[in-house]
This record gives structure tokens, sequence and C-alpha cells, in this order.
């Protein structure tokens, strides 16, 4: 069974990717500091596969724990998840972000280099767009500049791939820009951990709806949009993880020293009333919230093109925001 290493893999998104890969017939070998993750989620993990995954606790920058793997597997592909994502953070720290995400991706590909392994999918984000002029935005809108530090990492390192592969290393690589992830596996057994205050809109309404916060501010209804909230393209993280089973497969088909890049997101967009109401329908309960003042910095509306991962990945949405809502909350739920 071939292996793919995953960095990040007891994180968020790249947990749900590990029960993608290992329903596909791959073998997940997982690779996390525990950073921003909990050793449970192994655990459950092995509750949803069946068999317990193979996990490194190490840090992404370090050259040794990648060798140490590479003792004991035989790799074919990477899906790098591993990196820092607090935005406001990124700010008040950024040596921390370029070091950590920057930094991370250099040592992996020089381990991939040298070994051999030729794939790797990169974990970048619709971020990278800013606010786009034209919407829906596909793979070929200007990148603006980025708004964080954190933003500027993704771009940084899509321009590392993207000169790295032009230099003929031997490797063969995809950038996938997601949009906003959301739901959880619909067990409830994996999700989104937040660490302290939620930032994202998704754990701050599960997180009301549990009666850890008191209310949730909706930041501004007097945009440019159908109710005057903000629009975002909300994708189910099985979706999402799907996604990366189906770049990993297409770049096993490609020439080496290739690289492309694809939005993953449903192509709907909706705003943050609209996810609000959602949730309260699909979980049948009531929300405390209130419309506060906008959020500095906040993107007014985007959401993606998504033909070209439909056409060239075969990559299809299947989960929708009702599910995402239920998922997340049952999610939630099954944290008390
Ligand atoms: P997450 O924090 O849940 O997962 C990231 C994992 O990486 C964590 O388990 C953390 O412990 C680990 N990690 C961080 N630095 C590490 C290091 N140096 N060595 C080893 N492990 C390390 O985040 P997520 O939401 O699953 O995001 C995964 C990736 O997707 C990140 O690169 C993130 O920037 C990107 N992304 C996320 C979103 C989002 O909204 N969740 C959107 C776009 C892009
Ligand atoms: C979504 C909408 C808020 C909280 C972040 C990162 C970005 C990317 C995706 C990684 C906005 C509104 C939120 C709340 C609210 N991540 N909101 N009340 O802004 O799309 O971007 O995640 O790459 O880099 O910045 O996501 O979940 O913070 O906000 O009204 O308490 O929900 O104003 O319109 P966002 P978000």
């Amino acid at each position: 069974m071939k292996k793919i290493l995953i960095t990040g893999g007891a994180g968020y998104i790249g947990s749900h990717t590990a029960v993608v890969l290992a329903e596909a017939g791959l073998t997940p070998v997982i690779l996390d500091d525990l950073s921003n993750s909990s050793e449970s989620v192994l655990g459950r993990l092995e509750e949803i596969i069946g068999a317990k995954p193979i996990f490194y606790k190490g840090d992404c920058n370090d050259r040794a724990i990648y060798e140490e793997i590479a003792k004991d597997h035989e790799i074919s592909g990477v899906i790098h998840f591993a990196a820092f994502k607090a935005v406001g953070e990124s700010t008040q720290l950024p040596l921390k972000y370029y070091r950590n995400n920057i930094g991370s991706l250099l040592v992996l590909l020089d381990f991939m280099q040298d070994k051999g392994i030729k794939d790797i999918v990169f974990s970048s984000s619709c971020t990278v767009y800013g606010q786009p002029d034209v919407l829906p935005v596909t793979e070929s809108t200007p990148r603006k500049d980025a708004e964080s530090p954190y933003g500027n990492t993704k771009k940084v390192c899509e321009d590392v791939l993207v000169d790295f592969v032009n230099s003929k290393p031997g490797i063969r690589a995809i950038s996938l820009r997601y949009f906003n992830p959301v739901g959880a596996h619909p067990s409830g057994k994996i999700g989104e951990l937040p660490n302290g205050t939620p930032n994202n809109l998704i754990p701050y309404i599960t997180q009301t709806a549990a009666g850890i916060r008191e209310k949730i501010t909706v930041f501004g209804d007097d945009y440019d949009t159908p109710d005057g909230s903000c629009i975002r393209d909300f994708i189910h993280v099985m979706d999402l993880a799907d996604a990366h089973m189906k770049a990993l497969d297409y770049l096993s088909q490609q020439e080496i020293d290739f690289y492309d890049v694809f939005n993953v997101g449903t192509g709907n967009g909706n705003t943050v009333l609209e996810v609000i109401n959602t949730f309260e329908k699909v979980n049948d309960l009531k929300l405390n919230y209130e419309i506060g003042p906008r959020r500095a910095g906040d993107v007014i509306k985007i959401w993606a093109d998504t033909q070209k991962i439909n056409s060239v990945l075969g990559w299809q949405p299947s989960y929708s925001l009702e599910d995402s809502m239920r998922d997340s909350w049952n999610w939630e739920k099954g944290l008390k």
C-alpha cells in the first residue's frame, strides 16, 4: 500500500484527509508536533479507520525527523498541511509565521529531492486573492498584496513551489487554494479544535450554541451584499479532504517537474446571516446573535470558480451547507 506523509495530519483538515486516504487504500503517515492539535485525535482516527495511524511527533522544520520517517517507510507522496494559521497572531509575531510556514516547506522540499519523493500537495488559501475585483475567482485571478504575514506565507510558499519546479528538481506539485473549510466527519469523532477563543465563524457559532460563548456578533450588515453581511464559500472538510486524494491521483499521472494550482470551494457564496439561519434551521435551535460593527480588514465577498478542479481533477463537492452545519454541531456536542 502506498504511504503518504501527511504533515499536520493531527490537525483539522489533515485528520479528515487521513481518513479519506485510508479509506481509498493508502497508508497515511502523520507527522505533527501537536502545536495546534491533540494526540487524542489519533485514537479517534483509529476508531474511524479501524487501524492505528502511523504517527511521528516532530517538527517539520527538523530534517532529522524526516530522515527517521524515511528509514522506517517508503514514502510515495506528501501532503503538507503543517503551518500556523492565526491571521491576527501573525501580525504580532510575523517571524514565527515566516519561520514555520515557509521554513518547513524548504526543509521538506530538500528532503523530497534528496530521497526522490516526487509528489507534493500544498495547503494554500483563497487569502492569496484578497478582495478580488471580479467574482467568482478563477485560478488566474491576480493575487493581491497579502493582508497579513500569514497570508503572505501562502503566497511565498506558492512562489517557492513554482521556482523550485522550474529548476527541474524532479518534483510534481499542486497548490490547493482552500476557501472556507467547515463541517466535521459525519461520525462526530473528529473536527476542528480551536485553541482558545475562536476567530472563525463556524467554531464561534457552535461554541455559542453550546453555551461556551454568550453570543456571536455578526461583523457588519451594511455591506453591498443581498442581506448586508459578508459572503464566503464554505466547503465541507470531507469534500476538501477528497480534493487532496484527487490531486495526488492526478499528480501521479503527470510528467515530472509539474506544477499547478486549483481552487477548492463549492462555487457558491453564502452570507454570514444565511449561515446562521441554516445552522438554526438544520439543528432546530436559536442562536444568540447580534449585529456589530464591521471587522477591520474583512474581505467583503469572495467565492470560487470551480470549473478547473471540476474538469481537470474530476472533483465535485457532495456535501451541502446544511450538511456542514449539522456536522459542525454534531462535533461540538460530542466535545462536552
Ligand atoms: P490546524 O492547525 O488544525 O492543523 C495544522 C497542524 O499542523 C496542527 O495539527 C499543528 O499542530 C501542526 N503543525 C503546525 N506547525 C507544525 C510544525 N512545524 N511541525 C509539525 N506540525 C506542525 O489547521 P488546519 O485548519 O487543518 O489547516 C491546515 C492547513 O490548511 C494550514 O496550512 C492552513 O494554513 C491551511 N488553510 C486552512 C484554512 C482554514 O480555514 N482552516 C484555510 C485555508 C488554508
Ligand atoms: C468568515 C465571515 C467574518 C466571526 C479566514 C482567514 C483566511 C482563511 C479563511 C486560511 C467573515 C464573519 C466571523 C464572527 C462574524 N484561512 N464573522 N462573526 O474571514 O474568510 O478568513 O479564514 O487561510 O486567511 O483570514 O474567515 O471565519 O474569520 O470569517 O461575523 O464571530 O464570518 O466577518 O465575514 P475569513 P472567518
